[in-house]
């Protein structure tokens, strides 16, 4: 294919995903920016535009945490343009308070945005992505998964839909552990579901990226100070959004799928059943190793069916 990619984005307006969208299109490509706050966004999309010199940067209309809107956003997209090269699921919800919150289709509000609104607009889009010569969709994963390497931690597949609303101790914390756990166990069924089409399926794990100023005040005041003090810690988001760029434009990772990478562009291997005092301190502290449970096919099946059977039937 030639250079020039057509790349979906979702959150593209602030944070990783609005840097992504920059070097996506300084780097010559057609860039869709997948928003849910149009007004904020037109003025982000007018500064890429200005400063890349790029004037295929389009935006359009997206509520990751409904599908309506993204069955919306879907039907747009594939009557303005003939193919998808690069679907980036950036968006997430993280306001890690223990509000209980349902999104529009009664399904809770962290599961909804951050697995369920990806794994449906993916198939949505999948006619698209299979005319593409070089498919590549990245998941935007996050270190909060190393939690799983406590081998009792697993996904509560028959609360993540909505049942938790009068459960002592729900946390959105924990529901965004579970989430992006979920969305290594889509990356990893993706993969080898598309792998008949060619589309490459990959996820990256985030640690951590400084937060803007409007991202700081979205998250709860607790985490906004947590946040605060992490942000003289964390690289700024460049960092990442280099990564997504490398990952989803690089002739190195053109062959790679069913993979994660962690911000040292290392591909990590899965960590180990019973490790010892020294391999535990490594999968906990460094960057090389996922759990375990991510791995496991039955639970990349179980994600699988009850992603399918919620976005078929809501
Ligand atoms: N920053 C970190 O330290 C860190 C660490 C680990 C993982 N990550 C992951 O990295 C990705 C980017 O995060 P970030 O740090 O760049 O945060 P951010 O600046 O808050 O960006 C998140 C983006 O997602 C959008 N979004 C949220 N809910 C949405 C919805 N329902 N529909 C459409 N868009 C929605 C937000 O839009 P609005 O502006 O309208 O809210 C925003 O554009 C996320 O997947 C996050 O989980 C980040």
């Amino acid at each position: 294919m030639g250079k020039e990619r057509i790349v979906v984005i979702t959150g593209a307006n602030s944070g990783i995903g609005k840097t992504a969208a920059h070097m996506f299109a300084k780097e010559g490509h057609s860039v869709v920016m997948a928003c849910r706050d149009l007004e904020k966004s037109k003025h982000v999309q007018q500064e890429i535009k200005e400063e890349s010199n790029n004037t295929r940067i389009d935006l359009l209309r997206l509520d990751m945490s409904s599908f309506a809107s993204i069955r919306q956003f879907c039907t747009v997209f594939k009557e303005k343009y003939e193919r998808l090269d690069v679907l980036v699921h950036n968006a997430a919800y993280f306001n890690h308070g223990s509000t209980y919150r349902l999104s529009p289709d009664n399904i809770e509000l962290t599961f909804a945005t951050n697995t369920f609104g990806p794994y449906l607009m993916t198939t949505l889009l999948l006619e698209h992505l299979k005319k593409s010569s070089d498919a590549r969709i990245l998941h935007a994963s996050s270190s909060i998964t190393k939690h799983f390497f406590d081998p009792k931690r697993q996904i509560d597949f028959d609360q993540v839909i909505g049942e938790m609303e009068n459960v002592k101790g729900f946390s959105v914390y924990n529901m965004y552990c579970q989430s992006k756990m979920a969305l290594i166990l889509l990356t990893f069924k993706m993969a080898k579901e598309f792998e008949q089409y060619g589309i490459k399926v990959n996820a990256l794990q985030i640690n951590g990226a400084k937060m803007s100023k409007e991202t700081l005040q979205k998250v709860t005041p607790k985490w906004r100070m947590i946040a605060r003090i992490q942000n003289l810690f964390f690289p700024p988001p460049e960092k990442m959004a280099e990564i997504y760029v490398y990952m989803c434009t690089s002739d190195a990772c053109k062959e790679m799928t069913g993979k994660l990478m962690n911000d040292k562009k290392e591909i990590m291997v899965r960590g180990v059943k019973k490790p010892n005092l020294l391999m535990e301190i490594k999968q906990l502290v460094g960057t090389s190793y996922y759990p375990l449970y991510a791995d496991q096919q039955e639970n990349q099946d179980k994600m699988w069916e009850l992603c399918e059977e919620v976005a078929n039937h809501r």
